[in-house]
């Protein structure tokens, strides 16, 4: 049983429908089971005992939301010589205004410290939160969630 988490911070939405359609994509992936959760309530023990993990945020200022670096800053000693967590796939998913590459740059970065596998491109969601977009956040967390149970990862 794969097991997903798709942990996200969202002010007024845009990030949270991403998260939302990743997950689905998840659920409706025979064998599988996603965990969608808040940043802000994501715990080091969230990290560990997923198969992969999808980190949702918008970009605010050139960098990823407070809660998401929050995330990051709350975990790192626990997990970053955690045998569990060496190698865990992840992806992200951006929703900005108009850029977004600052807060994939620095989640990117972050995830190289804890040795987290980049296992998917990016999404980056630059402007409203189209239907297009959420069809392929959709299908992103369907190709995590094979992936993981066809061992590729
Ligand atoms: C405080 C603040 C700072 C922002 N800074 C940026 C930015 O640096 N680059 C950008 O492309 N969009 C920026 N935006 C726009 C947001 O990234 C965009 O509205 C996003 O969809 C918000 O996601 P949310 O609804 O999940 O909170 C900013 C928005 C806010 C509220």
């Amino acid at each position: 049983m794969a097991h997903i988490l798709i942990t996200f911070h969202s002010q007024t939405g845009n990030t949270e429908r991403m998260a939302g359609a990743i997950a689905a994509g998840v659920a409706e992936t025979e064998g599988s089971r996603a965990n969608l959760k808040r940043a802000l309530d994501t715990a080091a023990q969230d990290i560990r005992e997923c198969d992969a993990v999808v980190f949702c945020s918008p970009e605010y200022f050139g960098y990823m939301a407070g809660a998401m670096k929050d995330l990051f800053d709350r975990t790192y000693e626990e997990l970053k010589d955690d045998r569990r967590s060496l190698k865990k796939p992840y992806c992200v998913a951006i929703s900005a205004g108009n850029d977004g590459t600052g807060a994939l740059t620095h989640i990117e970065r972050l995830c190289r410290g804890y040795r987290f596998k980049k296992v998917q491109n990016p999404i980056i969601c630059k402007g409203p939160v189209t239907d297009g977009i959420l069809a392929k956040c959709h299908e992103l967390g369907r190709t995590v969630a094979e992936g993981v149970n066809a061992g590729i990862f």
